[in-house]
């Protein structure tokens, strides 16, 4: 199936998926051959959200095949700050880019604007919702240094229920066999709903975890996150859960000479300075992993030419979602969708 949009790679089959792996691999040991790839191509990048690592991996992708990038950084210097709805800005921007990745603070941003779009959107995080780049990137990230996908047993620690890179690694992780998650956190800061649902559907085996500490040993590959402090209703709620997971090398001691740890970045103090040294400590070589992965990505987008996209019929419904965070409560034009007894958005509850 054509890879038309990526919002979320539930939507994308495995050997898709395993294609930009494989080509990400190509394109990291022989960049040079792709430097002219994407000549004559524009791409824009949306953040309404601060990024480092993606939109600046994003832009470098770009510009290492051969093409070149517009866009903003702070939506206060576009004409969002006047007022402009994103259906609007979308339109406007579809005129101007090839493709367009798009982080954005509302839960189900990514969605909307692919339902606009008359070109490509890449879902470069929306809210507290999903980040499907950032898996492409962790899966490529094990590929190379775990040498498999399946198998593993995976512990996820920290912001669970925030943490959108945490919710699209479960979700496409759990299509590989025998993989095991173990979710330590607080229980105020575990996984939404949906994706317990998710893991119950596919038969995934998982449990949740309180100490890191009694956890480390078992674990194949330890995924750390921060606590999203961006998220929180409150300062004292934010202040509740910071700190209480925190890897240091004394707790290194106890895990297997081959576990690697991973975290999306950026850290805050959940990860010691002394990890780094760690030859276990893969987040800086992931990140690297990440600019192979979108340079892949925008490749495997851009092969179905230059032809526009069209607008998809939607499974409409007249229930509202029940999260507060989703575009739906801000962006009142969008028609309410429902996929599988879901928000077709930001997949919670509709009421
Ligand atoms: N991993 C990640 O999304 O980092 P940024 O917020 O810096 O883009």
């Amino acid at each position: 199936m054509e890879l038309r949009h990526l919002v979320d790679l539930e939507n994308v089959e495995t050997e898709k998926i395993m294609n930009i792996l494989t080509m990400a691999g190509a394109i990291m040991r022989n960049p040079s051959y792709y430097s002219d790839s994407c000549h004559a191509k524009v791409m824009a990048t949306l953040f309404y959200e601060p990024s480092t690592r993606t939109r600046m991996s994003f832009e470098a992708a770009m510009l290492r095949l051969g093409g070149s990038v517009i866009g903003f950084n702070d939506p206060q210097n576009s004409s969002v700050s006047k007022g402009e709805s994103l259906k609007d800005t979308i339109t406007m921007v579809s005129n101007y880019a090839d493709i367009i990745a798009m982080r954005h603070y509302m839960e189900g941003a990514a969605k909307a604007a692919a339902m606009f779009s008359r070109v490509p959107v890449i879902n470069a995080g929306d809210g507290g919702h999903l980040h499907p780049t950032q898996t492409l990137t962790d899966l490529f990230t094990l590929i190379e240094t775990k040498g498999r996908l399946d198998g593993l047993t995976i512990g996820l620690c920290g912001d669970l229920k925030y943490g959108r890179t945490v919710h699209s690694l479960i979700k496409t992780m759990s299509r590989f066999k025998n993989n095991k998650f173990v979710l330590i956190s607080t229980p105020e800061l575990n996984v939404p709903d949906y994706i317990k649902s998710f893991m119950d559907k596919h038969g995934c085996e998982y449990k949740q975890a309180a100490s890191l500490e009694s956890e480390i040993g078992g674990l194949d590959v330890l995924y750390m996150t921060r606590i999203q402090r961006e998220r929180f209703k409150s300062e004292e709620d934010y202040n509740r859960q910071k700190g209480v997971f925190i890897l240091d090398s004394e707790k290194m001691k106890k895990a297997k000479s081959d576990m690697k740890v991973l975290h999306p970045l950026p850290r805050v103090d959940e990860i010691t300075y002394d990890v780094d040294d760690d030859e276990r400590a893969m987040y800086f070589k992931q990140s690297e992993y990440g600019l192979y992965a979108r340079m892949s990505l925008i490749l495997h987008i851009l092969e179905n030419g230059d032809k526009r996209l069209d607008r998809r019929p939607q499974p409409n419904t007249e229930k509202c979602c029940g999260n507060l965070k989703c575009i739906t409560h801000f962006e009142h034009y969008l028609p309410k969708i429902e996929i599988d007894g879901k928000c077709g958005y930001c997949e919670s509850k509709l009421l």
